[in-house]
């Protein structure tokens, strides 16, 4: 696991846009595993920026999401798919069919997480997944629990994140209850993963990512496993990690 510690939102968005875009000229054709949320808007600003210089080229890049909440539509301004075209697909030269999420309309359930996970599979995995992490560590929308599921799978969104998430809806009421995510298995299976992280509300949740024991009540400790992780977070995000672990500006643990 590396560890950089970024000054602010800024320097943390352009890190990771470093390393991320290091993949794309290295791979031209990567399968870049994608997040939502606030953590990677300004990642994907970056990138289009670099883009507009015509330092990067997204022709042969493929994309799968990691998640979408049940219920909403591709049409629907709150639903992931919307925000991937927003914050990124619509400004750069990426093939629009090569983008991917799971279908938040599917009317068989099952049957969309086993298209998904095969949609995976038959890409032959992800080069590197890009993660947020929840205030409560979860990763995609695995939530905490007794186990973690393998595959995509449907979850029923723990209070915690449907309070962390109403920011982005009208009222608390309005986040929907249920999300399609992808499994442990397909992130814990890419090539490189690249977790953003800042902001104090994500300090708890970074401790336990980094330092915590192993454990799917906090699905982000499973990163401790993984041999090609970087962690890009501030300092208010690190500011309990460095409680036992202290960072000067980057750290191999
Ligand atoms: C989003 C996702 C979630 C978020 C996490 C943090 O696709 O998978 O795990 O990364 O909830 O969200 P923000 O960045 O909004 O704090």
């Amino acid at each position: 696991m590396r560890i950089y510690k970024a000054k602010n939102e800024t320097d943390m968005s352009r890190k990771a846009a470093n390393i991320i875009s290091a993949q794309i000229i290295l791979k031209p054709d990567s399968v870049l595993g994608l997040a939502t949320g606030s953590s990677p808007v300004g990642t994907y600003r970056q990138l289009i920026d670099w883009y507009n210089k015509g330092d990067l080229d997204f022709s042969q890049i493929t994309a799968v999401n990691l998640d979408e909440y049940q219920g909403l539509g591709p049409d629907n301004e709150q639903s992931y798919a919307w925000f991937m075209r927003e914050n990124l697909f619509k400004h750069v030269n990426i093939d629009p069919t090569n983008c991917y999420i799971e279908d938040g309309l599917a009317e068989d359930p099952g049957a969309e997480c086993l298209r998904y996970t095969e949609l995976i599979r038959g890409l032959g995995g992800i080069d590197l997944q890009l993660l947020g992490i929840g205030p409560n560590a979860h990763i995609g929308f695995n939530e905490p629990g007794e186990a973690l599921e393998k595959d995509t799978h449907l979850v029923k969104l723990k209070e915690t994140t449907i309070r962390a998430n109403a920011r982005f809806f009208t009222n608390e009421d309005e986040v929907p209850k249920y999300a399609f995510t992808m499994g442990i298995k397909a992130i814990m299976q890419a090539r490189c993963i690249v977790l953003v992280a800042n902001g104090e509300n994500k300090a708890e949740a970074l401790q336990k990512c980094i330092c915590g024991t192993i454990s799917p009540e906090a699905p982000a400790s499973f990163l401790q496993l993984h041999n090609n992780v970087f962690i890009v977070a501030d300092e208010a995000a690190l500011s309990l990690v460095e409680k036992t672990i202290p960072i000067e500006q980057s750290i191999i643990l």
